[in-house]
């Protein structure tokens, strides 16, 4: 068999920002076994990874992070030595209709990746030498902040208010047990909105894409008062890769975009982008904006401080916001295909045709 330099395991690789994650080591790290971990569920796409899925240096294992035998012999037969660990239930509206799915996944499926990695690895040659369980949380843990200037650093404690962020929250505390009571090598990031291409269109920026270019309604919640900070996906994908890399274990970083915006704000700025690239007249979809009733326990506002990783590891965000929504509107409008299948299904049989024959 290939001896590769490292193994790593991405799991929720067919997802969102997973995607540009494998993507991103695949071609950076032709020396790295990428494997990646995903149950194709419905936010799962491996149409994401089209264009890496021959590379020789990349594996994927469909299988279920709750499924600790199955994890266990991934992690055991490829060698893993790192795990960038990115699985999740991660739309906050789904949460709030069913919480059960993200305390099995998000806690339940942590919690198994974590017993499994540490059973394989601490039975290794090396122990938990060269090992590392870097898991990808969200700003949400740490609550909602006020209007102001004041921002999540990584002391704010968390008071997580969804479904979905209790769960998390409670993921990451898993995460560090297992660093204190195992001393496992761990490291977690917690990061704001990302944006771009291949995002599941239920999120605000490409559900507003589709429906613009559908001329549909613009469902904004409540007054559009919310302020959430916004990072292009691939600048949290360069993130990770450095925190993977040369994060120092043990610690928590914060990313984030110093990038505020209200919804209503980001709202008519995509309208106008998106608006501009259709070839439609200034102001043509604006009367798609619809005020609805608001998202329960809709957090008011996110803002993150990531001075730390600047400082210790000189990360930024790359891309202005202005540039990155019109990159990202555009991508929408140009794979109109990508969007069709996620939209109709036809995504979920890609994995039939693609890998059932291998
Ligand atoms: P996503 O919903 O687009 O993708 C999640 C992926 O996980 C999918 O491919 C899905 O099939 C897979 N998955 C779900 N349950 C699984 C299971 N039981 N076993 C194996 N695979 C499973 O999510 P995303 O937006 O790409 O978020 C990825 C991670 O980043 C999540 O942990 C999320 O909490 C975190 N995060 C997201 C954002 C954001 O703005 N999207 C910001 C900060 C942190
Ligand atoms: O902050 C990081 C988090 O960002 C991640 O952990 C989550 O996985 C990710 O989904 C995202 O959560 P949000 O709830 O902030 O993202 P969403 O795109 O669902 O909503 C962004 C804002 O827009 C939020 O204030 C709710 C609002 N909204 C959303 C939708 C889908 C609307 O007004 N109308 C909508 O139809």
């Amino acid at each position: 068999m290939k001896k590769y330099k490292r193994n790593i395991l991405v799991t929720g690789g067919a997802g969102f920002i997973g995607s540009h994650v494998v993507r991103r080591l695949v071609k950076r790290y032709p020396d790295y076994r990428i494997v990646n971990l995903d149950k194709l569920t419905y936010a799962g796409n491996l149409e994401n990874l089209a264009d890496i899925q021959e590379n020789d240096n990349y594996f994927f294992e469909k299988a279920d992070i709750c499924d600790f035998e199955r994890v266990k012999e991934i992690i055991r037969s490829c060698e893993i030595d790192g795990i960038i660990h990115l699985a999740a239930e991660s739309h906050v509206d789904r949460s709030i209709v069913d919480p059960f799915i993200f305390a099995k996944t998000n806690v339940l499926g942590t919690l198994t990746l974590l017993q499994a990695a540490r059973d394989v690895w601490e039975e290794s040659a090396d122990g938990f030498a060269g090992k590392l369980f870097y898991h990808i949380s969200t700003d949400e843990v740490y609550g909602a902040l006020r209007t102001g200037k004041e921002l999540f650093t990584e002391q704010t404690p968390y008071s997580p208010h969804s479904p979905y962020s209790a769960s998390k929250a409670s993921s990451d505390h898993f995460v560090r047990a297992f660093r204190d009571t195992y001393a496992m090598p761990v490291v977690i990031s917690n990061c704001s909105n990302n944006y771009g291409p291949f995002q599941f269109p239920e999120k605000l920026i490409p559900l507003f894409i589709n429906n613009i270019r559908h001329h549909k309604p613009l469902p904004v919640y409540g007054r559009g008062e919310n302020v959430r900070d916004w990072l292009y996906v691939e600048d949290h994908a360069r993130a990770i890769d450095l925190i993977f890399h040369e994060g120092r274990p043990g610690e928590t970083y914060n990313i984030g975009g110093f990038n505020e915006w209200r919804n209503i704000d980001l709202v008519k700025l995509l309208v106008k982008v998106t608006d501009r690239l259709l070839g439609n007249p200034e102001g043509y979809s604006d009367e798609l904006i619809t005020y609805v009733t608001d998202r329960k326990g809709h957090d008011l506002r996110y803002a993150i401080d990531s001075t730390k990783l600047k400082s210790e590891l000189g990360w930024e965000p790359s891309l202005q916001f202005e540039e990155g929504m019109e990159r990202t509107a555009r991508w929408y409008l140009d794979n109109q295909e990508w969007l069709d299948h996620v939209t109709s299904g036809d995504y979920l049989r890609y994995y039939e045709s693609m890998y059932s024959k291998r």
